[in-house]
């Protein structure tokens, strides 16, 4: 909390530039204060205006908003429309020959792709699933490095109204399987292998230990991209190589035109159990979300270059990568590789190379290249640059002020932008040409999102001590359910108490300009490296190892990666004998962690102890155990802690 308690005494303010304004899609706060005006008068006719100008629909929708079965909203139901067709058929009558995407592979090798081929390959490769029998409804696993590849296959399922659900690369085999399982699903795109920081690492591997778990029977078709041409075990039964399934397919596809509120996408993040929730997004409302928020808060011009370093395996690398620079017509970088390999200089050139406009990325990313090169982006070209973007946790002022100065040249505003995994789209962000910046805030609400501070009985708070970040009103990009479980979406973000509004799961305050400042999560979810972690998935990998008694998870700071994961871990048998014992141990628990999620999930750090901290009904302490983490003397009331002596045990635990 130390970074997010400095941005309390944050006094700094930046105007935005006069030449940026001039310029802005949304020039001046008496724009925005019009704008927000407009949806507070007519909230549903604000939202159809925007619907009806930017979506293309193939048949017009009617009904705007339908909230008689809330909280499962439903917008712009009896409109039909394809997404594909709104990323790319849209553009071909005036920029075919534009370039879309221009990706870097982890070597270097650059390829670039126009708005006629890209919508060729996705032609392609939709009537290739087509040929496998995947239809409109069926779910579609893609598990698969950055590459052009990628947006294809969510295109192409887009294309034919298949629901794809990405998985991260990084997660490990069981993840997949529960993901796969989870959805039902009948397909599984994936590579060879992704190639980062120089070397070859296996995908498809994974898949085949996903599927041999077993429940994986609705699988029949795996279709493999030549990425790295490593040998690859290969199934005959259901195995297809990429370029065998799009060989002798035919260049188009007529678009399945699909209602407004068929499910796009669903999406696996954590939450505060053990089991993942699979978010599911709509088609109309989350395309107007993607695109309204590429129009205000990176105030898109058809000259940018765009650049989100994230992966599409998170919901940045979708809205922001997949669909919202497609949709506006815009030229896009894609990245295979990693931000220090050759070096850390490797963002930077890439800026100076494709003459960047536009660069969105993550506070943790910005902290590690600090500390591995404070000055190496003094050594690039970097004057293409307009405008900066933050995302995935709250980015600490020292970052910010780098950030804007020695990349941004002191002369680029820069978006912090807070949203979710749930919600699509930026709900809190600088309008650039608009709003005053001060580092370390998302500043206002986009016009028309409604959002606010509540108290814990659900009332509204306008005071400046901080409580649970809400959104009154119903929006289009908003999740729609979580598949398979309606009522965990209706316990997680529309409990009871909280009066119909969404609770984000955040707590955060107002300053006296009305800025918001996000403080943390409020539930048990970590955010590491802008990655959101459960800590029950943590603890259900750990206690699924047979030496694992019990196993509580916490976050510490940690000034790179935001929040560290530290797990306190009692055995079944007794305590490790020495430091080298305990850390062959940690190490080993460590590992599977990394196999039971992934390597993002691995615990910084694993103490071991005779129990854990527990209240007389047995409930764990955690905040005992987050003052323990930190390295903090525990000062806090422990009167209802069953037994003291384990505070001292777990506080010299070797580690
Ligand atoms: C956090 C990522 C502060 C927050 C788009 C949220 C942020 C969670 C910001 C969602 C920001 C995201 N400032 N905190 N600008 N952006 N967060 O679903 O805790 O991966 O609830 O979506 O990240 O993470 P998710």
């Amino acid at each position: 909390m130390s970074d997010i308690e400095s941005s309390l005494h944050e006094t700094r303010v930046f105007n935005p530039p006069v030449a940026f304004s001039k310029h802005a899609n949304i020039p001046s706060m008496a724009a925005y204060n019009a704008m927000c005006a407009a949806a507070e008068q007519d909230y549903a006719g604000y939202w159809a205006k925007l619907a009806r100008d930017m979506v293309q629909w193939h048949k017009p929708f009617s009904k705007v908003l339908d909230e008689s079965n809330a909280p499962f909203y439903k917008w712009f139901e009896d409109g039909e429309l394809n997404v594909s067709y709104n990323c790319l058929d849209k553009h071909l009558a005036t920029q075919a020959n534009k370039t879309a995407l221009i990706f870097e592979a982890d070597d270097g090798k650059v390829t670039k792709v126009t708005y006629q081929e890209l919508h060729t390959r996705v032609c392609q490769f939709a009537n290739g699933l087509k040929a496998r029998g995947i239809k409109q409804g069926d779910r579609v696993i893609i598990y698969m490095p950055m590459s052009i590849e990628a947006v294809v296959a969510m295109q192409s399922c887009a294309r034919i109204g298949a629901i794809h659900s990405v998985v991260f690369g990084g997660f490990s085999s069981k993840s997949l399987h529960e993901r796969i399982t989870d959805a039902h699903a009948v397909a599984v795109i994936t590579a060879d292998a992704q190639m980062r920081g120089g070397k070859v690492m296996p995908l498809k591997p994974a898949v085949d230990e996903a599927l041999s778990f077993g429940a994986c029977e609705r699988v029949h078709s795996v279709i493999v991209y030549q990425r790295a041409g490593c040998d690859t075990a290969w199934d005959a039964k259901n195995n297809i190589w990429w370029h065998d399934l799009v060989a002798g397919q035919s260049n188009t596809c007529e678009p399945t035109w699909v209602g407004a509120e068929h499910p796009l996408f669903i999406l696996y993040t954590s939450g505060s159990t053990g089991k993942p929730k699979g978010v599911q997004h709509s088609s109309g409302g989350y395309l107007l979300g993607a695109m309204t928020s590429m129009q205000w808060v990176f105030d898109y011009k058809a000259t940018d270059i765009f650049w989100c370093t994230a992966d599409v395996g998170w919901i940045t690398g979708h809205s922001y990568v997949a669909y919202g620079p497609l949709a506006m017509g815009g030229t896009q970088v894609i990245f295979e590789g990693v931000p220090t390999y050759p070096d850390a200089g490797r963002f930077w050139k890439m800026i100076q190379d494709h003459k960047v406009t536009t660069f969105y990325t993550a506070p943790t990313a910005i902290r590690s290249l600090i500390k591995l090169g404070g000055d190496l982006p003094k050594q690039y070209d970097l004057s293409s640059l307009r405008l900066l973007g933050s995302v995935g946790e709250p980015i600490n002022p020292e970052a910010w002020m780098w950030y804007y100065n020695t990349v941004g040249g002191a002369r680029c505003p820069i978006v912090d932008t807070w949203w979710q995994t749930e919600t699509g789209c930026h709900m809190i962000a600088p309008l650039p040409g608009a709003m005053p910046l001060k580092p370390g805030t998302c500043t206002l609400p986009l016009p028309g999102i409604m959002a606010a501070i509540a108290n814990e009985a659900g009332d509204l708070v306008n005071d400046t001590h901080g409580g649970f970040l809400v959104i009154t009103h119903p929006f289009p990009s908003q999740i729609r359910t979580i598949w398979n479980d309606p009522e965990r979406y209706k316990s997680s973000y529309f409990p009871a108490e909280m009066q119909g509004a969404y609770l984000a799961g955040d707590s955060a305050r107002r300053d006296e300009d009305g800025y918001f400042w996000i403080m943390g999560r409020i539930d048990d979810v970590l955010n590491v490296s802008g990655h959101r972690l459960g800590t029950m998935e943590i603890e259900s990998a750990l206690v699924a190892n047979p030496l694992v008694a019990e196993a509580a998870v916490v976050g510490k700071p940690h000034d790179i990666k935001g929040e560290a994961v530290v797990a306190f871990v009692v055995l079944k048998g007794a305590l490790p004998t020495d430091a080298a014992k305990a850390r062959e141990l940690a190490d080993m628990l460590r590992n599977w962690v990394g196999k039971e999620i992934g390597p993002i999930a691995k615990p910084d750090e694993i103490r071991f102890g005779e129990n854990l901290p527990k209240t007389r009904s047995g409930k764990i302490m955690r905040r005992l155990l987050r003052g323990l983490a930190k390295g903090e003397e525990i000062t806090q009331d422990i009167s209802t802690l069953e037994n003291p002596a384990i505070l001292e045990q777990l506080k010299n635990a070797v580690r």
